[in-house]
């Protein structure tokens, strides 16, 4: 007997149903609902900042056929990339546009779900998966700002690996941990590069199947304030609905990208030679620069103390303030509640002023 098209499809949808369970993921796909309610449009920073990633994993395998990590090959691979392989040089620029791009939404998504109070219980889990995933996509744009070996990432690496060296106790085993030995070398190149193509994505990969499977299992928090006058009015369908305009997201990140890779390719400048002396300029990526310039203004010392140690600490203890907030600010109400929205807002204010004062007081070029 024959089977029409249709039937054919029928068939191979049942075949794959009994195996893997289809229809189950249907229904719960179905099910899944986004409150509508003034504060909605944050929702689509999570999305945005994992449709970043997908780039950033899709252009790293590419990168990754033509790169040599070592500091005799890793230069001239580059170039060879950005001058005689076809498309190379916009590969490259999307890598790094990308991780610009991504930094920039995670830190919205950050910040955004910190004053909507997102993590509050059942979600202190996905909050501290999501610290995980900030501490992780930040080491990714310090190894990977390495792998090109030229000058500037060169010597911005080793004022980066020396500012941990002078942490009271663990400074020096850190930095020697850090550089693979006394210096930035060749040895330094490879460790960051088996941190950054192996052991970083890996480790994402389990932090994000954790954040992703919670976001999925607690649904969308609905924020205070909303809460307080009579809750989300509204739920849209997840499917097609939300990601729907999920996706207008992503192409509206992916034509920014687009024109930031093809009107500002990604430089190389000079390859790196230890022997010279630091040239003028030397900067971290713009998201270190408010803890590089902190760094800058405080004095030679406090209180009897080096100034760049109390400023290493404090950023450290800050770190650990932030994995800290869902179990200190638990209900609406409480001290901790409004004390966090304050902490949060000067936060962004202290981040966004020092960053200026790093590019425009003190320029860097
Ligand atoms: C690679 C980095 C990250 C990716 C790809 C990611 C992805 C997502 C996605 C897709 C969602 C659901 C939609 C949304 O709320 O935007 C979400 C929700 C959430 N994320 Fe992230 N995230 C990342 C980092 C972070 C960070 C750094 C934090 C905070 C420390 C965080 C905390 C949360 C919380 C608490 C929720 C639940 C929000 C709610 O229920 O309203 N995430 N994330």
């Amino acid at each position: 007997m024959f089977m029409n098209e249709g039937q054919h499809w029928a068939k191979l949808w049942h075949w794959l149903d009994e195996r893997l369970g289809l229809t189950d993921i249907v229904k719960l796909v179905r099910k899944k609902e986004v409150p509508v309610h003034r504060h909605t449009i944050w929702y689509y920073l999570g999305g945005m900042t994992l449709f970043l990633f997908m780039i950033q994993v899709t252009s790293g395998i590419l990168l990754l056929l033509y790169y040599r990590p070592s500091a005799e090959e890793a230069f001239e691979s580059i170039q060879f990339l950005m001058t005689s392989v076809e498309f190379g040089w916009l590969i490259r620029s999307i890598h790094s546009w990308a991780a610009n791009l991504m930094v920039f939404t995670l830190f919205v998504h950050f910040f955004s779900v910190l004053l909507l109070k997102a993590y509050r219980a059942p979600r202190e889990v996905s909050w501290l998966s999501g610290m995980g995933l900030l501490a992780l996509t930040l080491t990714f744009g310090f190894t990977g700002y390495l792998l090109p070996w030229n000058e500037l990432a060169y010597f911005a690496t080793r004022v980066g690996t020396e500012i941990p060296g002078s942490v009271p106790l663990v400074g020096p085993f850190l930095r020697r941990l850090l550089r693979g030995g006394d210096d930035v070398t060749g040895a330094t190149l490879t460790r960051f590069y088996g941190i950054h193509v192996a052991i970083l994505p890996a480790l994402t990969t389990l932090f994000l199947g954790l954040h992703l499977f919670l976001v999925q299992k607690h649904g969308m928090s609905v924020p205070p304030d909303v809460e307080r006058s009579g809750g989300a009015k509204n739920m849209m369908p997840f499917f097609p609905n939300f990601l729907l305009r999920d996706i207008v997201g992503w192409l509206t990140a992916l034509a920014i990208l687009a024109a930031l890779a093809g009107y500002f390719p990604a430089e190389l400048g000079k390859k790196a030679d230890p022997f010279q002396p630091a040239p003028a300029g030397i900067k971290p990526e713009w998201y270190f620069m408010f803890m590089f310039q902190t760094l800058k203004l405080l004095p030679s010392y406090i209180l009897g103390i080096e100034g760049e140690v109390i400023g290493i600490v404090g950023f450290g203890v800050a770190g650990l303030f932030f994995f800290l907030v869902p179990f200190l600010d638990r209900e609406e109400g409480q001290r901790w509640s409004d004390v966090l929205t304050w902490i949060g807002l000067a936060a962004i204010a202290y981040m966004i002023v020092l960053t200026a004062i790093g590019y425009l007081v003190s320029p860097t070029k």
